[in-house]
């Protein structure tokens, strides 16, 4: 399962880069805006933290033609580029001339495995599927998760089923679950994945042990 950063932020790109855990970023214009920095110049930034990684970077348009002079515009900015678009029926156009193209795509606001299914037949790279702003309103985002996974592996879709819109480590915890292929999230809920008290009482107890012992490992001198 592959881990993304949801930021627009380039010192949590920074930190997280320096895990050794991160995959991959995904980017909307909300994000960038929050970020107070150009478009391109933030994207470019982030491929250069995270060398290989899948950076989504999204179009504004919502019309076919001006959303794929975007695309072809984003697209050439880096290799590393995947091209966010929303999953409207010029977006769903697009994402099939894209991926005739060779060009990666991430389908974004996805919500029902019945858009799911567009989205897959079109080509698409990543299915961003929301969920938290599912929960926000009582509803269950999880499900439709499950219901896509099962979907892309029922019919043998290439699409990679990315979990979006997750507000903390729970909905991680059932993305694995539901056999997601990606989860993206905010910085906060990627450092509490580490977190847990037994981890923090348990590491304090070896070392106190080891100490109280009088050992301690030697490490040889470096040449
Ligand atoms: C996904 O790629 C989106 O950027 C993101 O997950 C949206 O999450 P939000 O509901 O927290 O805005």
């Amino acid at each position: 399962m592959k881990l993304f950063l949801d930021t627009g932020e380039i010192r949590e790109v920074e930190k997280a880069a320096g895990w050794g855990i991160l995959d991959g970023v995904t980017t909307n214009p909300t994000l960038i805006a929050k970020s107070g920095r150009g478009f391109q110049e933030t994207v470019l930034d982030i491929g250069e933290l995270l060398p290989g990684g899948a950076i989504s970077a999204e179009v504004v348009a919502t019309e076919y033609d001006t959303m794929l002079a975007e695309a072809e515009e984003i697209a050439s900015w880096h290799e590393q580029i995947v091209v966010k678009v929303p999953m409207i029926r010029d977006g769903v156009l697009l994402v099939k001339t894209l991926s005739d193209r060779g060009i990666r795509t991430n389908v974004t606001l996805v919500f029902t495995v019945s858009q799911a299914l567009l989205a897959a037949k079109a080509g698409a790279t990543f299915i961003s599927n929301f969920v938290g702003r599912v929960d926000d309103i009582s509803g269950d985002g999880m499900a439709a998760v499950a219901e896509t996974v099962e979907m892309v592996e029922k019919y043998g879709f290439d699409s990679e089923v990315l979990v979006a819109s997750v507000r903390h480590p729970q909905h991680v915890v059932d993305a694995i679950r539901a056999g997601a292929h990606i989860a993206t999230m905010p910085f906060e809920v990627m450092d509490k994945l580490f977190n847990h008290p037994l981890t923090d009482s348990g590491l304090q107890r070896f070392i106190d042990d080891f100490r109280e012992a009088g050992l301690e490992i030697r490490a040889k001198a470096k040449v």
